[in-house]
């Protein structure tokens, strides 16, 4: 994992101009291996990313004795071992800086594992809260326990006996609701996750792809509930992971905001409740076409074509926050060179994430000479023309590197980033496949 050395070095201007195709869907991939381990029968993934946060899933059900072939060019075979398959690890499942593996094993495992395990990783995961899933899993009878401050190590002594819950989560998150369900299909009764806005749903998907039931129901206001019956089994199935919008947005915010750029993304995941950037983006003045959608493994897909536009600030409306919660730190680069201000609330999910990345991004743009206003839950952008040059820390966050590496398009100096080698925890070669479209970037 990060051990602070990358650096990336990114010339100004330039323009994004080809068709690329960015690594497979982060969040596809974990449950993909995660399904496929307990499912009866051979799960062949194809798309899967080969980032070092679904490899540390991959790796984690290895060690949990499930025989896996792959990744080879984003082929995996999982030999399911069947709901009650599972066994014991050798030592703590180090899960580096995977949050997604983190929260939604806490979950699955307080059901599957008829044993005592560990969970543990990096500096960054370590310090991330957890009591978020361990308080509902303990209320389904979980016996799961995290350091004095909520936070992993985790440790999960054996927990099979669970019971059904009726949880409404008090923030957006996917990572919870699917924590709970993943323990739900183990438990006894009906599981009943409510959410104050939509957020992700390829738990969901995904489960019904591989034959488990799952009852939806939408309020209308927002708010969603969705609910399975513990006891069922899942049955193997062929499993296309798209392209990972969160990878893409870098690359829509790159080609709108650089001119001349013209690109296109191919066979990006397009699922409704990943698509705020793209809304986004658009209500700033962007130019996305959405071409050839398709529905694929149960996931719509998409080629994304964007253009340059000259796009404008603008207050980003609270319902497409979850929507888009991965993508801000990239949106902020647009925004800061956008026509006025833009002005983000409701999205104190950002200070928890790999690093706090409104603080994070607030400190790179101010040395980018970009004009910023923090607030408890969100930032308020001033836009200008263009970015100075300097060196800015991305604090080991992935999505902060590539962010600032972006903001080069439209600089008038050299950026360099620091401490990038968590890029790696979800998009493998993005130096390479950036240069390969435009971008004058160089690692060190
Ligand atoms: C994820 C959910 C989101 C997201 C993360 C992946 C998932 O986290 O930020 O990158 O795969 O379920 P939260 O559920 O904490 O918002």
């Amino acid at each position: 994992m990060s051990s602070g050395k990358l650096k990336f070095t990114v010339n100004p201007g330039s323009q994004l101009l080809g068709a690329i195709r960015v690594p497979g869907d982060k969040s596809i991939s974990h449950r993909s291996i995660m399904l496929g381990a307990l499912a009866e029968g051979v799960t062949k993934v194809s798309g899967f990313l080969e980032g070092e946060d679904s490899l540390a899933t991959l790796q984690a059900f290895r060690e949990m004795g499930v025989s896996i072939d792959g990744p080879v060019a984003g082929e995996v075979s999982i030999y399911g071992v069947g709901m009650g398959g599972l066994s014991q690890p050798v030592g703590d499942l180090y899960l580096g800086n995977s949050g997604t593996s983190m929260r939604l094993l806490s979950g699955l495992l307080s059901g599957a594992a008829k044993f005592e395990l560990v969970l543990s990783g990096d500096e960054s995961l370590s310090s991330r809260p957890m009591r978020r899933v361990t308080d509902p899993l303990q209320s389904m009878g979980a016996e799961i326990a995290s350091e004095d401050d909520g936070t992993a190590p985790l440790k999960i002594s054996k927990s099979d006996h669970l019971s059904g819950v009726e949880y409404e989560m008090p923030m957006a998150s996917a990572q919870v609701k699917s924590s709970l369900l993943l323990a739900g299909i183990y438990a006894q009764g009906e599981t009943c996750v409510t959410e104050p806005a939509p957020t992700r749903d390829h738990t969901e998907r995904m489960l019904q792809g591989f034959g488990y039931e799952v009852r939806r129901e939408n309020f209308g206001d927002g708010e969603s509930k969705v609910c399975l019956t513990g006891g069922g089994s899942l049955n193997a199935v062929a499993v296309d992971v798209p392209a990972d919008i969160s990878s893409a947005a870098f690359f829509l915010v790159g080609a709108s905001i650089a001119q001349g750029s013209d690109l296109l993304l191919e066979h990006v995941g397009i699922n409704p409740t990943r698509i705020g950037v793209i809304n986004i983006l658009r209500e700033m003045g962007a130019d996305i076409e959405l071409l050839n959608e398709t529905i694929s493994g149960g996931e719509p897909v998409a080629d994304l074509r964007v253009k340059y536009a000259p796009l404008h600030g603008i207050e980003i409306p609270l319902e497409q926050v979850p929507l888009a919660i991965d993508e801000f730190p990239v949106l902020f680069v647009a925004a800061a060179v956008a026509d006025g201000q833009t002005l983000l609330s409701g999205a104190e999910e950002l200070r928890v994430k790999e690093s706090d990345r409104i603080q994070v991004m607030a400190d790179g743009l101010a040395i980018l000479g970009v004009e910023v206003e923090v607030t408890p839950d969100g930032i308020i952008i001033e836009g200008g023309d263009s970015f100075s040059g300097g060196t800015v820390e991305s604090h080991g966050d992935h999505r902060i590197s590539m962010s600032f590496a972006i903001a080069a398009l439209r600089a008038t100096a050299e950026i360099e980033i620091l401490d990038c080698d968590n890029v790696n925890t979800s998009f493998p070669g993005f130096s390479q496949l950036a240069s390969s479209v435009g971008l004058k970037i160089r690692e060190s």
